[in-house]
């Protein structure tokens, strides 16, 4: 069982020659329930090396409280303290919902149509880092190495330094970082970008993240950027680096449970010998999902022979629903899916099954691998996991093609895919129809290539790679 507590700050801290432990900030943490961690992707990556030499997770709990949050809690699990923290209603409001969602989500995703600029989320946001900073600051211990995950902490390394902590410190960005333009737009960028140099390692998804940043850093405030990754900039020396994210394939080639295996057949059966092409996308409007849907009925206008024969299905499970622009989103894709069904459906044929749910990996897998087209066409995304959790789900001797992208980061690694522009309507119609028509020589050709990537660059690998290129920057720092 795990061993809950309330913080004491008594016997913490000070801890010279202790051995390096790893310290993960993100702002939401994993769940813990009876003792055990409920593994996402990210938290079984970070797992081993937590276990290795303990390890401390640090962020927000996921709840709100109505008044003043509590002290954080805290959780151990073996050599592993899990720390979490409430927010109050206008913290979760203004920083979450607010700067997190409404000011750097849209921007850099390219979207600044919909991006809120208000000085009320940017102190906000400055804010819950400081509280952040100084729940976690005291829980340090001299040797910690500090990695912070994501667009919702860019300040809070600049946060730790002030009190004090010289800890060696990383930020990994999981989302696009947008170009030096775009970022520019933010009235606080400049406030932003010199927070961020106070980590000792800004990892990046692609090299074109990473050269947006440095071109910030070179002509917008005059840095110094060698070939290296070495940064100069507001009298700070540190490193950028790129490290695409990947997933664990095995968990997606492993033997399924003979239960979910009947429940896949029940459900193919229901469905006869139509093909299936699938999507699997939170949702979000930097998913690309209305202009997927288009894109689907030009392929139907055009190709009138799949009407009765192709089933899209849509799997998309609300996220940030208090958000204005989320809300609108789904009802955007309420009207397209019920427009193109209205306007195709037979007694017997349903052209888009959109769901707003989440289901099962397992369940996924078996959707993945029933699937003849796998469709993830970001307007804009950091990596886009799905890419690859479709080509390692899919069926070794006989593989569905992968739609994806070119604005996706995992384009860049999964170049075996039907590459396209998720804005170019017809491009994204003739793939989905190049897809379904694939001969199986080709099909088994560019799976080969792609899982050849997916093995390389596993999560292991990513985490392994950021993890050497940390101790690496504090060593130089
Ligand atoms: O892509 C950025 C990201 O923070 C992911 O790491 C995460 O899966 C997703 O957004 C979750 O968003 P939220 O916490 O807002 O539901």
């Amino acid at each position: 069982m795990p061993k809950t507590k309330s913080a004491e700050k008594k016997g913490k801290g000070s801890t010279k020659g202790a051995p390096s432990r790893l310290v993960v900030v993100s702002n939401r943490v994993p769940d813990v329930k009876d003792g055990r961690v409920q593994a996402g992707g990210l938290a079984v990556a970070l797992e081993d090396a937590l276990q290795n030499e303990g390890g401390l997770w640090f962020g927000w709990s996921g709840k709100t409280s109505t008044g003043r949050p509590a002290e954080p809690k805290e959780t151990d699990v073996g050599p592993v303290t899990y720390v979490t923290m409430d927010l109050s209603r206008k913290d979760y409001n203004e920083y979450y919902n607010g700067f997190a969602n409404r000011t750097l989500w849209p921007l850099f995703h390219y979207r600044l149509d919909l991006t809120s600029f208000r000085r009320t989320f940017f102190s906000r946001y400055q804010a819950v880092n400081e509280l952040f900073a100084e729940k976690l600051s005291w829980r340090l211990k001299e040797n910690d190495r500090i990695w912070v995950h994501d667009y919702h902490l860019l300040p809070l390394g600049e946060c730790l330094r002030r009190r004090g902590c010289k800890q060696t410190m990383g930020i990994f960005l999981h989302t696009p970082f947008p170009a030096m333009e775009v970022m520019t737009y933010m009235p606080a960028h400049r406030a932003v970008m010199k927070a961020l140099a106070a980590y000792d390692l800004i990892g990046f998804q692609t090299d074109n993240d990473m050269r947006a940043f440095t071109d910030y850093i070179e002509y917008e405030v005059g840095g110094k950027v060698s070939k290296s990754g070495k940064v100069e900039v507001f009298d700070r020396t540190f490193q950028v680096g790129v490290f695409p994210i990947g997933i664990n394939p095995a968990v997606f080639e492993r033997p399924i449970a003979p239960k979910e295996l009947a429940w896949a057949r029940k459900l193919r059966q229901q469905h006869g010998d139509k093909a299936w092409m699938i999507g699997v996308d939170r949702l979000d409007y930097s998913k690309g999902i209305p202009e997927r849907f288009h894109a689907f009925e030009r392929m139907l206008e055009r190709y009138p022979g799949y009407r009765s024969q192709v089933s899209l299905f849509q799997i998309t499970p609300p996220s940030r629903g208090e958000v204005a622009e989320y809300k609108e989103i789904r009802h955007e894709l309420e009207t397209s899916a019920g427009h193109i069904n209205g306007r195709f459906a037979d007694i017997d044929w349903v052209p888009i099954n959109y769901i707003n749910k989440s289901y099962t990996r397992d369940r996924l897998t078996l959707f993945f691998r029933s699937s003849r087209v796998g469709l993830v066409t970001p307007l804009r995304d950091g990596m886009n996991l799905v890419a690859k959790e479709f080509v390692a789900a899919q069926n070794a001797s006989d593989p569905g093609v992968l739609v994806l992208s070119r604005f996706a980061g995992a384009a860049r690694e999964l170049k075996s895919a039907l590459i396209v522009n998720p804005y170019d309507t017809d491009e994204v119609a003739e793939a989905m129809a190049r897809g379904l028509e694939m001969p199986l020589d080709e099909r088994l050709n560019r799976r080969e290539a792609m899982m050849k990537v997916i093995h390389e660059n596993d999560l292991d690998n990513w985490r392994d790679k950021y993890l050497a290129a940390l101790a690496d920057a504090g060593r130089k720092a």
